[in-house]
């Protein structure tokens, strides 16, 4: 029997997460981690949970096919492994549907995800690259950081959800957050930082990596939904001088991930 084999990558916001829920723009890259979902059409008994179980249900799959998911991305990080998840089992799953029909089958599995999702996931996770993202709409942006290096600063106990839903109340700091989206730079990261801990989404943990390599001489700032309640997901960190930030990373033994950023979006694989 054949099989349908999709790939879909992982994804940073390099400036104006939760506020392009709001209509904001937002700076973001995909990255060469991959989810991949295999499909195999036939009658299973096989037996799954969370967002996997809603999207087979929602796609109207539920023991109508094997499914095989493998993933080089981190869960609930903040890398954007709900949005790949969705996207390469709608590609996978329903591989004939047009491109509307997949984005609204992806954007119903995000919003349960994410409560109120903007789709700036969805849409890189689809389109690859780096994207400027507003309301919908997106433009090729330019790609200042080829690599990252993304230290891990604990997984968050909320859900993305649970994130927007904290931050709904906070209007005010939303066009600030976007403004440093419209015209970015590097140079934005640690401002886009402190309106993220002003908002809320960042926990102790990921404050004391950023604090640190701050003091060493870089910046650093959380790159998805953030979490408060114990870690915020991966911290983007960038320094002028790769060395002393690599002996910072080693000194304190955080986990850390390198990446590289703007490469391709969902894609069929041959099995
Ligand atoms: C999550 O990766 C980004 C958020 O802005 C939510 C969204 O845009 O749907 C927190």
């Amino acid at each position: 029997m054949e099989a349908v084999v999709v790939s879909a990558p992982g994804k940073i916001i390099l400036a104006g997460e939760h506020a392009v829920v709001y209509g904001y723009p937002a700076i973001v890259a995909a990255i060469d981690r991959h989810l991949t979902v295999k499909v195999i059409r036939k009658p299973s008994k096989q037996k799954f949970s969370g967002l996997v179980k809603f999207a087979l249900d929602q796609l109207g799959q539920t023991n109508k096919v094997d499914l095989d998911i493998q993933s080089d991305l981190p869960v609930g990080s903040g890398l954007g492994s709900s949005a790949a998840l969705a996207t390469a089992m709608v590609w996978a799953l329903l591989p004939q549907a047009k491109l509307e029909e997949k984005n609204r089958l992806v954007k119903i599995i995000e919003d349960h995800q994410h409560g109120k999702s903007s789709g700036v996931d969805q849409t890189i996770v689809r389109e690859g690259g780096c994207l400027r993202f507003q309301k919908g709409t997106f433009q090729a942006a330019n790609l200042p950081l080829k690599q990252a290096i993304l230290i891990d600063s604990g997984r968050p106990k909320e859900s993305t959800k649970d994130m927007v839903t904290a931050v709904a109340g906070k209007k005010l700091i939303f066009p600030i957050i976007g403004r440093l989206a419209t015209d970015w730079s590097e140079k934005l990261i640690k401002e886009n930082e402190r309106l993220l801990e002003e908002l809320g989404v960042v926990g102790e943990p990921a404050k004391k990596i950023i604090r640190q390599v701050e003091a060493s001489g870089g910046m650093a700032k959380i790159c998805g939904a953030g979490g408060v309640k114990a870690g915020s997901g991966m911290v983007l960190a960038v320094h002028p001088d790769q060395d002393r930030l690599q002996q910072l990373i080693s000194r304190n033994q955080w986990p850390y991930l390198r990446v590289k950023l703007g490469g391709g979006g969902v894609r069929y694989e041959t099995d």
